[in-house]
């Protein structure tokens, strides 16, 4: 497993452009079963979960075909049964669900696993489906779902922390094909589920509300093929941003959408970190001193839970004491336990970590647990005195694209060490 080397100390310097979002890619993809015509995908990010992704859509049937940040799909021909071990290791790859039901009636899809950050129930996923009218059963690991006919219908869709993002998504998605009109109450408003109705809708659908808690879908008798451009990742914008506040230097990000990530830049101002806006260009450096802030995670447009961590790693860096409340996931501060390797002063209470902000931080080896914790370690040892060896970085690999070398690019001190 790939580790990254990392020489604390080097303000980061220069620009970079951001990547296409992940999380809109993945829908998106999984959007394309809906029609046996061609999709072309542009601003893809070459990341291992749209890899896999496409391997799940041939194991489906479907040709793809990825030519660096395009991506060509045509679900000519489908079976109804994903390959389970692929399926089961990606959470993303729920969203296979909803399209498979609209496209050939039935769908059987293995349960995706939890992860570190919580135990990523889909009951939400199957209140909307069985609202249409599929009856959902779990065989042995599996999600079995069968619909002779979707019939649209009025779902609430929130749950016990609000909206889900992808529950939302698999709705939306098999709404467009189902017969009558679906309203879709407590919607997620993420501007990813906004980019997949706009790829829906370029593909035939009658969406409107998406991005609002309400959501609108008549149904359709088919899609066709459609040409799509990804928004940019607002996460890894934030995590961008956050990385040269933290480092002290000036970053300006580049193809950014800074309304995506509005309550980012707002509490990274209250924390004293200077945030200009140049054209479309964002330009971030650490203005005064930095200051403590609280910070509690919501659905969009509030704090998402995706920058928690690498906020965290800011905070530790700001004299006072800074509360940081995970609302959406039940277990997201595996990255605490590490960073207190690095010196830092953090103690879980409940839901909300507690951090003595100031101390001086020294390099050591770290563990890497999921995607956005990764990403936080890799701050921490960019500002840590000394050497730091983040393990485990494969769990980067899954959502940043090319991380390492838009570090490098940006001044840092940090080398992919490829174990044997
Ligand atoms: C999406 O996950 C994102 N992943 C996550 O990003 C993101 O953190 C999350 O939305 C934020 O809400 C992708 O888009 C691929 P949810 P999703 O359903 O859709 C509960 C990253 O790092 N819930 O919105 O799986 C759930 O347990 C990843 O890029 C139910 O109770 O998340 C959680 O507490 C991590 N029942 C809350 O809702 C359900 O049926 C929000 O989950 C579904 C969800």
């Amino acid at each position: 497993m790939d580790s990254l080397l990392i020489q604390g100390g080097v303000p980061l310097h220069g620009e970079v452009t951001i990547s296409g979002a992940k999380n809109a890619v993945l829908p998106i993809m999984a959007a394309t079963l809906l029609t046996a015509e061609k999709c072309v995908i542009h601003r893809a990010p070459n990341l291992t979960d749209v890899s896999f992704m496409g391997d799940i859509l041939k194991s489906l049937g479907a040709t793809v075909s990825i030519d660096g940040n395009s991506i060509s799909i045509q679900a000519a021909r489908l079976t109804g049964v994903g390959d389970y071990d692929l399926i089961r290791k990606m959470r993303g790859s729920i969203c296979i669900l909803g399209p498979l039901l609209a496209r050939l009636h039935h769908a059987r899809v293995s349960l995706p696993g939890g992860c570190v950050i919580g135990s990523r129930p889909i009951d939400l996923h199957r209140k909307g489906l069985e609202a249409l009218g599929a009856t959902i059963t779990i065989e042995s690991g599996y999600v079995v779902a069968h619909a002779p006919q979707l019939e649209g219908a009025d779902i609430f869709l929130g749950g016990r922390a609000g909206p889900t993002v992808l529950g939302t998504a698999n709705v939306m998605m098999a709404a467009t094909l189902a017969k009558g009109t679906t309203v879709i109450e407590s919607a997620a408003c993420e501007p990813e589920i906004t980019d997949l109705a706009d790829f829906l809708i370029a593909m035939g659908a009658k969406i409107t509300g998406a991005g609002s808690p309400t959501i609108r879908i008549h149904g359709v008798d088919q899609l066709h093929g459609a040409e799509h451009e990804v928004i940019p990742d607002r996460i890894e914008a934030a995590t961008f941003a956050i990385a040269a506040a933290a480092t002290n230097g000036e970053v300006t990000l580049k193809g950014a959408r800074a309304d995506h990530f509005g309550a980012v830049i707002d509490k990274l101002r209250e924390a004293g970190v200077k945030i200009d806006r140049r054209g479309p260009d964002i330009v971030i450096k650490r203005g005064s001193e930095l200051k403590p802030v609280d910070v509690t995670t919501m659905p969009y447009s509030g704090f998402p839970t995706d920058a928690q961590a690498q906020m965290m790693v800011l905070m530790a860096l700001s004299p006072g004491t800074s509360i940081m409340t995970e609302r959406i996931f039940e277990s997201r501060f595996m990255h605490v336990s590490e960073l207190a390797r690095l010196g830092t002063d953090i103690a879980i209470e409940g839901p909300s970590s507690i951090v003595k902000g100031g101390r001086p931080m020294s390099g050591a080896p770290i563990m890497a647990s999921d995607l956005r914790a990764s990403a936080a370690l890799v701050i921490a040892g960019m500002v840590a005195r000394g050497e730091t060896l983040v393990n485990r970085i494969y769990h980067l690999d899954r959502g940043y694209e090319n991380i390492d070398t838009k570090l490098k690019m940006l001044g840092a001190k940090i080398e992919r060490v490829e174990e044997p």
